[in-house]
């Protein structure tokens, strides 16, 4: 669905393209391009011909609104959702029951009385069903799918949707990072997106349903200090996409949802973690890390990442609409990059240009 930043960015880059056009067309452009096709021994006009197709292209691109694509009735269908207790998960949780579905939300901390799991419990309805859910222990796993299966309505049509949101986050460079740090968050991002996958896929096959991965921008582009997560993210999307493959011949549609900066909305990491980690990480470096990059350096990326934190959308609603499309339309995309205009663009360039001219605009 659309977010209106992101078409003001296309719009912006319409109207730049128009200009740049209108000029290099004024410049002689036509001329070079019909000898360049000459010489390689095209029709002289195909040049022409082509920079108004292209040109009309992305002008449909930009202006035509989203093909309807239909929806499925949401009423008699069932999903799980991981990570309910705060961020995109509960939110979601909340937006799925209100818009009809019934919904299993996996809360970390259910048993341990966590807030999240409260409140949503304290909804008191039948179609919102709370479960413990960590989605490191194949123990509660197990668990989880033998709750759903008893609370299917008819659990031999199986279960319609799966969205794996479970996520945590850390930063640091690789120099600081420990394995460890490396193995925790691919233990809850990628290892509990695959076990959970597999646990629920028999029932999803039979209801020729849905799975919704949560990646992130990160998962298709690189980020200096953010290496722990990114591996883990680029993992999801790989499996992502051959399970889609897999899936294709039962039916079972296999989106992923890439979101970009929405750090604030969320308590995926805040400035609060960001000093906790940072701690942790400069105590932990070797000597030879501190003194080759120093304290300065090292306070200059906690600064940097701090205000990243504390920077992006507020408002959760373009991830949960795309999240809704991916499970309720008859034809949902295979990617959804909910996102604002700055890191839409950052990520058409960073997917699109040479590394080495992406990273020139980017990083250096
Ligand atoms: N916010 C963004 O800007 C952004 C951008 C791109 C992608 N994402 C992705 O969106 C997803 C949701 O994150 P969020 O931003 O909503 O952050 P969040 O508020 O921290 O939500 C993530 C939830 O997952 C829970 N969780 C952590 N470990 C778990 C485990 N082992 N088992 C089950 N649940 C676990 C967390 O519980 P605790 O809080 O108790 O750890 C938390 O409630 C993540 O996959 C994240 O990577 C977020
Ligand atoms: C989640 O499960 C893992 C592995 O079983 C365990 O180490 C971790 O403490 C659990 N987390 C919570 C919050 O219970």
């Amino acid at each position: 669905m659309a977010v209106p930043a992101l078409h003001f960015g296309r719009k912006s880059l319409l109207v730049l393209l128009s200009l740049v056009l209108t000029l290099a067309l004024g410049m002689g452009l036509p001329e070079g391009l019909s000898f360049l096709a000459r010489l390689f021994g095209f029709a002289e006009n195909s040049v022409i011909h082509g920079i108004v197709l292209l040109y009309f292209l992305y002008v449909l691109y930009v202006a035509m609104p989203a093909l309807p694509r239909g929806t499925v009735p949401v009423e008699d269908k069932h999903v799980l959702i991981t990570g309910c207790d705060t961020g995109f998960g509960f939110a979601l949780a909340k937006h799925l029951h209100a818009i009809g579905f019934t919904v299993f939300a996996g809360c970390l901390l259910k048993d341990k009385g966590g807030d999240g799991a409260r409140e949503l419990q304290s909804m008191q309805s039948d179609s919102m069903k709370v479960l413990q859910l960590n989605v490191t222990s194949d123990e509660e796993i197990t668990q989880a799918v033998e709750f759903v299966r008893k609370n299917l309505k008819e659990p031999q049509r199986g279960l319609w949707g799966i969205v794996n949101n479970a996520g945590v986050s850390k930063f640091g460079g690789v120099e600081f990072e420990s394995l460890d740090n490396y193995k925790e968050v691919a233990d809850v991002n990628l290892w509990g997106t695959v076990r959970v996958t597999k646990a629920f896929l028999p029932l999803i096959r039979r209801a020729k349903g849905r799975v919704v991965n949560i990646a992130s921008m990160l998962g298709r582009m690189a980020s200096p200090s953010r290496s722990c997560y990114c591996i883990s993210k680029y993992a999801v999307e790989a499996f992502s996409d051959c399970l889609r493959q897999e899936m294709y011949q039962w039916g079972v549609k296999v989106a992923v949802i890439e979101p970009s900066n929405f750090i604030a909305a969320t308590r995926i990491l805040t400035q609060e973690d960001v000093e906790n980690q940072a701690d942790e990480l400069w105590k932990k470096a070797s000597e030879i890390v501190q003194e080759d990059y120093g304290k300065e350096y090292f306070a200059h990326q906690i600064v940097l990442m701090k205000s990243f934190v504390n920077s992006g959308f507020k408002d959760m609603s373009p991830v949960l609409n795309d999240i809704t499309d991916a499970l309720s339309s008859k034809l949902p995309y295979t990617r959804y990059n909910p996102s604002d205009t700055y890191w839409w663009i950052r990520l058409k360039i960073m997917t699109h240009l040479p590394a080495s001219i992406a990273n020139w605009i980017y990083i250096r």
